[in-house]
């Protein structure tokens, strides 16, 4: 863990406009920077960034954040590896928390060992297929001869390994490396009399990177047919650092591409990938011959919902993976199919065609899945009823992964249309299957919510009693029977963007037999002061943190734009969305310079100073106005109760009077400071 000082130190030397800006490029507008937002297609520079803020924030999809925000969601990386790589660019150096267990450490240790032998041997494997001989002979004249260009190898890091016995094993020892890392590595091997040796030796090497880029594995071909090893590929066995089921080769090089695509390809060889590439389809990964795992498919969620599967026109290995594609559709996602012609894989396809024809023939031939499937298991179910009725039993259950309503019947319609049954049949079945489903889920939602006790209706004393006071129940402390409309949100949320945006200004001059020192009354102490006397609280627990922030900030950062800036950094998540969300990007309309730049006593800035005197008055009054009619729905819910003693109702009646006569007050006081 970075220490929270060291995490402080990178904030405050970051610049919003230089992180982006390394990535997009921003042309100076006022006070701030616009460019092409790279979250969405565009043409127009939609995204702002400003200095002033420390933020980006794009107007047209709604992408907005700090600048380990924009790391996080333009290079995936994770916030860690965020905090790093900003502390690399302003030379910031970095401490980090001793508060890992030693064993904790050794495994770190031994992950970033493994990696750092991996990272050796990639570079070895690389240079051996650049600069020596064999490595060209061998190694580089079967890549080229399968067509591919020089920038590819370079950029997926192809190698090549010697075949003799151990030319690697020895290099790497050499180098310091030891024994047992090449071998939890599954780069050497051991034979029974001790002896080491190279296990990729005269293959190929396909480094295998993690979504970060770094190298966690090898994929190793063979180059001929001939040899005794019948093995086409020799692959990274599970180690440390390297789990088959949580990796997808070409993620890396794919993760951009996913996101602003919003689609990905999934392709069974790394040569799939790599021809891909070449042919200018960067959003793709493989799954390295086996079906998705959980795993696999979180990477792929957290990127897109979309995967369009590319299958080669082989109908049993069609029919093996159609199995496993249930399980995507239950986790929502929304997957089409590519049927590739007979006899084809995506890298000989992509070999044998114009790069834009292989975008077309993706684009126009990419087909529904669950539509894909019914075509297929209808055809092969001819006329035999009940095949064709399993068939579509089959398809039914399918379907019932689907989570949304509509698609569920848009697939139906399409169904009965195509095995020529009546939409009603269907959905009788279809039914089924979702009950069954339901059942399931709901047996494991049953047992959850047996562990929370459920909040009986009426916890303690609800009518408290207090004189004088405008609100006469606590509602903060009644959450299960507070409406909590979005009227009242509404206003504790205008309420603290009020103190954000003109906290600092003074809106009450100090008069004259006050002390000589004292400043006036500024908006955030009038606001204070104003819920202290009328013992107004926030419902909403997120804005009370923020308030609750804000006046600690206020008290001693004279800045108002540090003071956001240090919202936009808050370590709390949900604290920077809220203020980076709901802060304008331009500059506020009333600013702290009126006494600079005007004589206190000028027309404008007088004018600008009632207004926001009103602007004050008309929120907090809209505030109180809001807790009184919350207030009284929670008492008008105790009246509806069963079995309410008569004294509790004789109170409740009463209070709910003196609410409404104070909400007609408020009102009353509210249009008059609007007309004004
Ligand atoms: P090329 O035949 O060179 O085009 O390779 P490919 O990447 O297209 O391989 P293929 O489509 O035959 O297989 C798909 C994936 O399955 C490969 O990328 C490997 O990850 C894996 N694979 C294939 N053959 C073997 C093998 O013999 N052993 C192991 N462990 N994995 C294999
Ligand atoms: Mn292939």
């Amino acid at each position: 863990m970075i220490k929270q000082k060291s995490i402080d130190s990178v904030m405050a030397a970051v610049r919003i406009e230089e992180v982006v800006g390394d990535f997009v490029s921003l042309r100076k507008q006022g006070q701030d920077f616009v460019g092409i937002c790279p979250f969405h297609d565009d043409k127009n520079p939609s995204m702002h960034v400003s200095p002033r803020l420390g933020i980006y924030k794009c107007f047209v999809c709604d992408a907005a954040g700090n600048p380990v925000k924009f790391l996080m969601e333009h290079e995936k990386m994770s916030y860690p590896e965020a905090i790093e790589y900003l502390a690399k660019k302003y030379g910031i150096p970095l401490e980090y928390e001793r508060t890992e267990s030693d064993e904790e450490r050794q495994q770190r240790t031994l992950r970033e060992s493994l990696l750092i032998v991996n990272e050796f041997a990639q570079k070895y494997f690389m240079e051996q297929l650049r600069t020596t001989e064999e490595g060209k002979l061998m190694g580089m004249a079967y890549l080229k001869e399968r067509g591919f260009m020089d920038a590819t190898i370079d950029k997926f890091g192809l190698g090549y390994c010697p075949d003799g016995w151990d030319n690697f094993t020895k290099a790497a020892l050499e180098k310091g490396y030891k024994e047992e890392y090449l071998i939890e590595l599954g780069l050497t091997g051991k034979s029974q009399s001790g002896k080491l040796y190279d296990i990729y030796r005269g293959r190929v090497i396909f480094p295998i990177h993690n979504d970060a880029g770094k190298i966690i594995g090898f994929g190793g071909r063979i180059l001929k047919k001939d040899g005794k090893d019948p093995r086409k590929y020799v692959n990274s066995r599970e180690n440390t650092i390297y789990h088959k089921s949580d990796t997808l080769y070409g993620i890396y090089f794919a993760k951009n591409a996913i996101h602003k695509q919003q689609n990905v390809y999934l392709v069974e060889g790394y040569t799939d990938v790599i021809s891909m590439h070449e042919s200018g389809v960067e959003n793709v990964v493989a799954s390295s011959g086996t079906s998705l795992t959980q795993g696999q498919i979180r990477m792929i969620t957290k990127r897109t919902q979309n995967i369009t599967v590319l299958y080669d026109g082989d109908m049993a290995g069609i029919k093996a993976s159609m199995r496993g594609i249930d399980m995507l559709l239950e986790q929502g996602l929304k997957i089409r199919v590519c049927l590739l012609p007979d006899g084809e894989d995506p890298d000989s396809f992509a070999k044998k065609h114009r790069d834009s024809e292989l975008q077309e023939y993706l684009a126009s031939e990419s087909k529904d899945f669950l539509l894909f499937k019914a075509d297929i298991l209808s055809k092969e179910a001819g006329n035999d009823p009940i095949k064709r009725a399993s068939m579509v039993n089959e398809i039914l259950k399918s379907i019932s992964c689907v989570k949304d309503n509509i698609e569920r019947a848009f697939y139906v319609k399409e169904c009965a249309k195509l095995f020529d049954l009546s939409e009603n049949d269907l959905n009788l079945n279809l039914r089924r299957f979702v009950w069954e489903k339901t059942k399931e889920q709901g047996r494991v939602v049953q047992h959850q919510q047996q562990q929370v006790q459920q909040p009986s209706i009426i916890d303690g004393p609800v009518v408290v009693e207090e004189q004088g006071v405008p609100h006469l129940i606590d509602s903060t402390k009644h959450p299960e029977l507070s409406q909590q409309t979005d009227l009242l949100y509404e206003a504790e949320k205008d309420l603290i963007l009020l103190m954000l945006n003109y906290g600092n200004l003074v809106i009450y001059e100090a008069s004259k037999n006050e002390e000589e020192n004292s400043q006036g009354l500024r908006v955030d102490q009038y606001v204070c002061n104003e819920m202290q006397k009328e013992d107004i609280r926030f419902h909403y627990p997120l804005l009370e943190k923020i308030f609750d922030k804000y006046v600690d900030w206020a008290s001693y950062i004279g800045n108002q734009d540090q003071i956001i800036r240090n919202f936009t950094l808050a370590e709390d998540p949900q604290i920077s969305e809220f203020v980076i969300r709901n802060i304008p990007v331009e500059e506020p309309k009333f600013s702290n310079h009126w006494k600079d730049k005007y004589d206190i006593h000028t027309h404008t800035t007088r004018n600008n100073i009632r207004i926001l005197q009103n602007q004050v008055q008309n929120i907090i009054l809209t505030l109180k106005l809001r807790i009184l009619e919350n207030d009284a729905t929670i008492i008008q819910k105790i009246l509806d109760q069963e079995g309410l003693a008569e004294e509790d109702m004789m109170m409740a009646l009463q209070q709910l009077n003196t609410l409404n006569q104070l909400k007609k007050e408020i009102s009353k006081r509210l249009n008059r400071v609007v007309s004004r």
